[in-house]
């Protein structure tokens, strides 16, 4: 079988040099060549928020070039490693941005929906959203970004559950989902990548989701319903907090046994304001036993100001004083420990076998016998491929200087800035990048509250989503709800 690496050097040494494909094995992901797990050092990248998905104007967050390396350079100062991306129309052309975030060092981690109608399934009623051109679309995302080296992972679904009502219906839909998305990689991916779903923290529905679409169900073949990986969206640690205040000793508890790997697919609470990302340190510890890392909420800034980055419409951006707190943070890592653990070489515990007894929230589904078939039309999408098939490939990239200016949140420009190619399988941490970003007094401190002149912080700002301890861990779907604002 021609690996990737053969497959690239096939299309000439030209190419810039491409991260090594991850595989999933014993509960985390591995670099199959150095035999090291990978830590998931992230940030959610959805530039233009709302707007920066727009199927009509053929964009999404990874359709223009020259943003594309605009931000890779500036993760790239950050330490960062995988991109999540939410949005993503599977028809138009990729190609520069993920060779731009492959030879950066970076990997993707990639929502098969979007918020528009018939792009997802649905929280209510999710047997209305189940059907074949829905399915259809995140056949076609997979097949727009299996060949790039560097997609990580495809999320069936981000916190379609998120109380106890949907958890009542979605969860034998959510499974139906990942099966048809596994299946369908199964059968035209080269390589597995994994399929999984990305969970809300609301710790009342939290366990027994994870049960449910994570225990082993007798009879389904391979096991293809049950996710390859489980990912949460938590914001339970707020500003100078600890392991145990912000109730990560519980998810550790909830997780200590996963089989698959578990990670943070958002984490970021933005109360208080400027945040100070203490949790950096913990995340990336052994304290976090089964965890794979984190994606932080999120590069820019939009109306429910979690962002590091200030980008104005034409394009020039700011950094904000998230953006030098965070990369503070990660320069206290030590990389060489976080990235240089040898993969697991014993199995994991097997998963729980799929009983109405694992679930113990009452109104939660747990019947595991009703999980869908394939809806009319959708097995054969399956067996023949999506038609017509939007593809990907990695391409040679000339020129690696960013094209807009960048300012320091005193309002001096960052020089020289541009994307540091990254050497074969080399993958991006803090000190690739050496452009120097300095943080001065800052001038936008009072940006966000200027209009009111009150402390910055304060949740009641209508631009700041509410995070009220009584909230914090029926944390609403971030992600989604951010997206799902805009869009409208
Ligand atoms: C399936 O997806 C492809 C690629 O997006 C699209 O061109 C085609 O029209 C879709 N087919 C159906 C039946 O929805
Ligand atoms: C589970 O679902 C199956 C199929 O719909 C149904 O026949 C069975 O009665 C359900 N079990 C329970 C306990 O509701
Ligand atoms: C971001 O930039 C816009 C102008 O493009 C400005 O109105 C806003 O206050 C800035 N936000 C922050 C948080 O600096």
């Amino acid at each position: 079988m021609l690996t990737y690496s053969a497959a690239l050097l096939a299309f000439g040494a030209t190419l810039a040099a491409a991260v090594q494909p991850l595989e999933v094995q014993n509960g985390v992901f591995v670099n199959p060549k150095t035999g090291n797990q990978f830590h998931i050092v992230g940030i959610a990248y959805q530039p233009g928020g709302s707007g920066g998905y727009n199927p009509e104007k053929k964009i999404d967050p990874l359709s223009d070039k020259d943003v594309c390396l605009r931000d890779a350079a500036l993760m790239q100062i950050l330490g960062i490693n995988t991109i999540r991306v939410y949005n993503l129309n599977p028809d138009i052309n990729h190609d520069e941005c993920a060779s731009i975030f492959n030879a950066a060092g970076m990997y993707m981690l990639l929502d098969v929906n979007s918020p528009l109608p018939g792009e997802s399934l649905t929280s209510w009623e999710p047997w209305k959203s189940y059907y074949a051109e829905y399915l259809n679309r995140t056949f076609a995302v997979v097949e727009a970004f299996k060949n790039y080296p560097n997609t990580l992972a495809f999320f069936s679904g981000n916190e379609v559950m998120n109380n106890e009502e949907t958890g009542a219906t979605v969860p034998p839909y959510m499974r139906a989902v990942t099966r048809d998305v596994k299946n369908y990689v199964k059968k035209h991916v080269s390589r597995p990548i994994p399929v999984g779903y990305s969970a809300a923290d609301v710790r009342d529905i939290l366990q027994d989701s994870y049960d449910y679409l994570q225990c082993s169900l007798s009879g389904d073949k391979g096991d293809m319903s049950k996710g390859d990986l489980f990912a949460l969206n938590s914001y339970s640690w707020c500003g100078e907090s600890s392991f145990k205040e912000a109730s990560y000793d519980e998810l550790v508890e909830i997780f200590k046994n996963a089989d698959v790997p578990i990670f943070f697919s958002e984490y970021g609470c933005n109360t208080p304001s400027p945040r100070v990302f203490t949790e950096v340190g913990t995340i990336h510890s052994s304290q976090m036993v089964g965890f794979s890392g984190g994606v932080v909420y999120e590069y820019t800034q939009e109306p429910n100001n979690y962002g590091l980055v200030n980008i104005s419409a034409s394009g020039p951006v700011t950094l904000l004083s998230d953006f030098y707190s965070l990369k503070a943070q990660y320069a206290k890592l030590d990389f060489k420990e976080v990235q240089g653990l040898k993969a697991p070489t014993t199995s994991k515990p097997k998963p729980p076998t799929c009983d109405s007894k694992l679930i113990t929230t009452k109104g939660f589904h747990s019947n595991f016998t009703n999980i869908p078939p394939p809806p009319p039309g959708a097995q054969d999408i399956i067996d023949k491929g999506v038609s017509p098939k939007p593809s990907g490939k990695i391409v040679k990239i000339s020129d690696w200087k960013v094209k807009f200016d960048v300012f320091n949140n005193d309002g001096t420009k960052v020089e020289g800035l541009a994307v540091k190619p990254l050497a074969d399988d080399e993958i991006n941490q803090p000190g690739s990048n050496t452009a120097v970003v300095t943080q001065g007094a800052d001038s936008t401190a009072g940006g966000g509250s200027s209009s009111s002149g009150s402390t910055s912080g304060d949740s009641k700002d209508e631009n700041s989503a509410p995070r009220s301890a009584a909230t914090i861990f029926t944390a609403l779907a971030m992600g989604a709800f951010a997206v799902m604002a805009g869009m409208i």
